[in-house]
């Protein structure tokens, strides 16, 4: 199967078909993405926290973003490759955000690029965009700005707020970006938001009216530690990873103590009755 492209998930906006994007953070979660056809995947900088532990997604640096982005892609040949932009790495000026864009399209193989934030980073993915690098926009809830937040909360809640964040969709779509995430946002602006703009939303805590849904695979799959983790509200979990995995070890550790494993049938292997005798 070939790879979706920029123009598929543009065919798929126009004919209002619901675009489905995951995020993936190595060569086995890409894979899982492949097989199960998802349109987009985002190597998405959550990463930072869910699979390296990070406090935030700000600690984590670009050569361990690209690590992780290049594993992705060795794992998955069909979805559209689309990698966050980690912090500190295109903010300064344009031309620092073309250098970080250009390692992530040699090194990274992904063909987009997603940026948080509106009308600040516009000239900036006017000017990726100009130089063919397709951008995903993303504001309501930036998980980089969250110290300028206060927290991880809803956004766009009072009228101000909305405003601000049609303006940055608005400018956003100008400067050419190819959708925008819509993160944390009440249902009925995320909706507002899909009408009035001709480029897809790409919701996440936005409810259902976006033009397509984005969740963090490690929540849906629920791979992390239930006890430190606080799963939003927005989180549909499909999958019990984390408990599946502590019960598989849990059960192997018994069966290595009495004995059980390996079975001499099934998990090993024989010798030749005549090579065994010259042996011992
Ligand atoms: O980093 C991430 O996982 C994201 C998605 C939540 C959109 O930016
Ligand atoms: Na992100």
């Amino acid at each position: 199967a070939k790879r979706y492209s920029i123009t598929d998930i543009q065919e798929l906006h126009r004919q209002r078909k619901p675009i489905s994007m995951i995020t993936a953070y190595d060569y086995i979660s890409g894979k899982y993405a492949e097989k199960a056809d998802i349109e987009v995947v985002l190597v998405g900088d959550s990463l930072a926290m869910v699979s390296l532990g990070y406090e935030s997604t700000n600690e984590i640096t670009l050569e361990e973003f690209l690590y992780h982005v290049r594993a992705v892609a060795r794992g998955n040949r069909t979805s559209l490759l689309v990698s966050d932009v980690p912090f500190g790495y295109f903010e300064e000026s344009t031309e620092q955000a073309v250098r970080t864009a250009a390692r992530f399209i040699r090194e990274g193989k992904v063909q987009a690029l997603k940026l948080e934030g509106g009308r600040a980073v516009a000239p900036t993915v006017q000017k990726l965009t100009s130089i063919g690098v397709p951008v995903m926009g993303h504001v309501g809830l930036m998980p980089q700005h969250h110290n300028a937040l206060g927290g991880f909360k809803v956004q766009g809640t009072s009228v101000a707020d909305a405003v601000a964040i049609l303006d940055d969709c608005r400018a956003l779509e100008q400067a050419g970006a190819f959708a925008v995430v819509l993160e944390c946002v009440p249902a009925k602006l995320a909706e507002k938001l899909t009408e009035s703009l001709s480029i897809p939303t790409i919701g996440i805590g936005a409810g259902p009216h976006c033009s397509g849904q984005v969740l963090v695979m490690s929540d849906m799959l629920g791979m992390g530690d239930p006890s430190e983790t606080t799963t939003p509200k927005f989180v549909k979990q499909y999958g019990d990873f984390f408990s599946h995995a502590v019960r598989s070890l849990a059960q192997y550790k018994k069966d290595v103590q009495r004995g059980s494993f390996p079975d001499v049938d099934l998990h090993s292997y024989k010798i030749k009755k005549d090579v065994l005798s010259k042996f011992t």
